[in-house]
């Protein structure tokens, strides 16, 4: 990073269905809490970057922006990000571009959704934007699908077992069991993953991370100081449409971000204790811990096989806040919710770096955080 940037504050709301909340309320909400846990006033805000997938969709609503600066009392002026599901990492980067170059001291990076006020099918084919309107949506696709053909190429490849995959979400929804913030809080073994409704061949309803209201803000400064500090804010683009690509089972975004990430901090990834990844479905959290490089290509399973058992020696710990399963996906929230709670986990253990992991689409953008406790 060119300057020092600290994460000087956070807040988000809890996912899952607000009927009773707008886009501002929960945006609101969650800006709240950031400025109340921050040394710094909202008067000190500079400047706003809000991450929005669905705004004109979900509530009729655009100028994310201005609706935005209008919650605080000097309305600074902002700026909206969208990149699909990495919206919120994309908002956090620009953020950490705005304050590397001096021309912001202290910004507020907000991410919100609303995603239940409309039937599911609007929201499916609304999250059809995110993939490639001329090569993947004519066939008919939704994500689920387009995740389905990637985990039916995957179990081809690796030989995993359908009773392999519903591991990824019963260690999910044990974790989000213990997060207030979370959509779903009850535990759920295989077996029910298992036999849950079929939804897009192999993917059943429990393999998915669900539909979502929800937002998360944070305040990132150079001159409000905290013990979390960024260390690194990458970026990376693959095609948009699977069809472009070679392969179906890798994501090399991921390993671009990834790469450069570990790079800009100067650590390697053992020193990573704490992962939050983007399984927006079950298989995608088997690849991006293999393009990530905590596991060999169709290996990914093992980890969860040790997260599940709860083995202490678990070299890394994989989404303790639930993940995108367990604590639900509105979807420009969810990169800025990862990087709280990678900071909350840094934080309660006293352990010195974590990593967010956000994707867009089927990995066409990925954005990733490393944070540094610096007292650790
Ligand atoms: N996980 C766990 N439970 C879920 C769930 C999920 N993903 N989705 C819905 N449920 C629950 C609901 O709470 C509801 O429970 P209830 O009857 O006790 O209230 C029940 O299952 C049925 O919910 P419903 O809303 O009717 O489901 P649906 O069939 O409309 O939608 C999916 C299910 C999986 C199709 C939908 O959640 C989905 O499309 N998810 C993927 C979203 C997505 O693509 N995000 C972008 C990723 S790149």
């Amino acid at each position: 990073m060119q300057r020092e940037i600290f994460l000087s504050g956070m807040g988000q709301t809890r996912f899952g269905e607000h009927w009773d909340k707008s886009l501002s309320d929960l945006m609101s909400e969650a800006i709240d809490t950031a400025i109340t846990s921050s040394p710094c006033t909202a008067l000190d805000i500079d400047l706003i970057i809000v991450g929005n997938m669905l705004g004109e969709i979900g509530s009729d609503q655009a100028q994310l922006g201005s609706l935005a600066s209008s919650l605080l009392p000097h309305r600074p002026p902002a700026i909206r990000v969208e990149s699909a599901c990495a919206s919120g990492s994309l908002a956090l980067h620009t953020a950490c571009a705005f304050l590397e170059s001096g021309r912001a001291k202290t910004v507020l990076v907000v991410g919100a959704e609303k995603m239940t006020d409309v039937s599911p099918d609007v929201i499916a084919q609304a999250l059809m934007g995110a993939a490639d309107a001329e090569a993947d949506r004519p066939s008919g696709l939704t994500f689920p699908g387009i995740f389905g053909l990637i985990a039916s190429r995957y179990m081809y490849e690796y030989g995993l077992r359908r009773e392999d995959l519903s591991l990824v979400s019963a260690v999910h929804h044990a974790r989000s069991k213990e997060n207030p913030f979370a959509q779903f809080r009850s535990e759920i073994s295989p077996e029910t993953v298992s036999e849950s409704a079929l939804v897009a061949d192999p993917l059943r309803l429990l393999d998915c991370s669900p539909i979502s209201d929800g937002a998360a803000a944070c305040i990132l400064s150079t001159e409000h100081g905290s013990t979390i500090r960024i260390a690194a804010s990458q970026i990376a683009a693959d095609t948009l449409s699977l069809t472009h690509r070679p392969s179906i089972t890798t994501f090399p975004a991921t390993k671009e971000a990834s790469e450069k990430a570990l790079l800009e901090a100067r650590i390697k990834l053992s020193d990573i204790r704490f992962l939050e990844t983007h399984d927006c479905f079950s298989i995608a959290a088997l690849i991006n811990l293999e393009d990530l490089g905590f596991a060999d290509p169709g290996h990914g399973v093992d980890i969860y096989r040790r997260l599940y058992k709860r083995k202490s020696d678990a070299e890394i710990l994989v989404n303790e806040s639930g993940g995108l399963k367990g604590c639900g996906h509105p979807v420009a929230a969810t990169g800025i919710k990862q990087v709280i709670d990678v900071a909350k986990a840094l934080c309660k253990s006293g352990e010195r770096f974590g990593l967010a992991h956000n994707f867009g689409g089927a990995a066409a953008t990925c954005g990733i955080h490393i944070l540094e406790h610096t007292h650790a």
